[in-house]
């Protein structure tokens, strides 16, 4: 199981590092512009934060393959080792995430809203489909059903590209996307809390300090 954090505020990041496992960061064209900053910025702080070994998704902006593949080579020039570029799965987009994926650039095929096209990207060279769970649930679309169905399909054709679930906005969807057994979410810094704090957690640690302390002399 992998956990991703889906945005490009480096305090934030730093902050959920400080005290979760977390595998790498996701941005967007979107999460970059909400930073305020311009994408060279965001990419050096984030990579600082981060560190080398940890995955960096960091989306085109092109629209035609050739272009895509170009900025795909200087994203990746940029932000170095263990970088993911992230391409949407439109038509051009699957042509490029077949260059990219040749010129041994790793691929996040992203903008994923059915099964096909992530099977579609997997077959093309992408190491990841990142399909948007709560875009789909907001137009009835179940986006739980698709990354779960995206799931199985790379696994029972045996490709080598994981579902990287995306887009969440409550804790139940990424759950219920966990429990269809994909093994890698992107989530919001928030949601790290959200998944694991409990108030009987706080209580139970509350009643062992005070009722131990006594005794305890190491
Ligand atoms: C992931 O990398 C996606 O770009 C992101 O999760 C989309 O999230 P949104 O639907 O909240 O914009």
């Amino acid at each position: 199981m992998r956990y991703l954090i889906d945005s490009a505020d480096v305090e934030a990041i730093r902050k959920t590092i400080s005290f979760y496992p977390v595998a790498g960061v996701t941005t967007n064209p979107s999460i970059v512009a909400k930073s305020g900053k311009d994408l060279k910025t965001v990419l050096t702080e984030v990579r600082s934060v981060i560190g080398p070994q940890r995955m960096l998704h960091v989306q085109v902006l092109a629209l035609r393959a050739e272009d895509m593949s170009e900025e795909a080579k200087r994203i990746r020039d940029f932000c170095g080792e263990n970088t993911y570029v992230k391409i949407p799965v439109t038509e051009e987009g699957f042509a490029a995430i077949q260059k990219v994926s040749a010129a041994g650039i790793p691929v996040t095929a992203t903008a994923i809203f059915t099964p096909q096209q992530a099977l579609m990207a997997a077959v093309a060279g992408a190491k990841f489909a990142a399909p948007y769970v709560n875009r789909l649930d907001n137009i009835a679309s179940g986006g739980v059903n698709v990354a779960a169905e995206a799931h199985r399909l790379l696994q029972m054709h045996g490709m080598d590209c994981e579902v990287l679930a995306a887009s969440f906005k409550t804790v139940e969807q990424i759950h219920q996307v966990i429990m269809a057994g994909v093994s890698c979410v992107t989530i919001q810094p928030e949601f790290f809390a959200k998944l694991t704090s409990h108030p009987l957690t706080d209580t139970a640690v509350a009643d062992f300090v005070s009722q131990g302390k006594r005794y305890y002399n190491l």
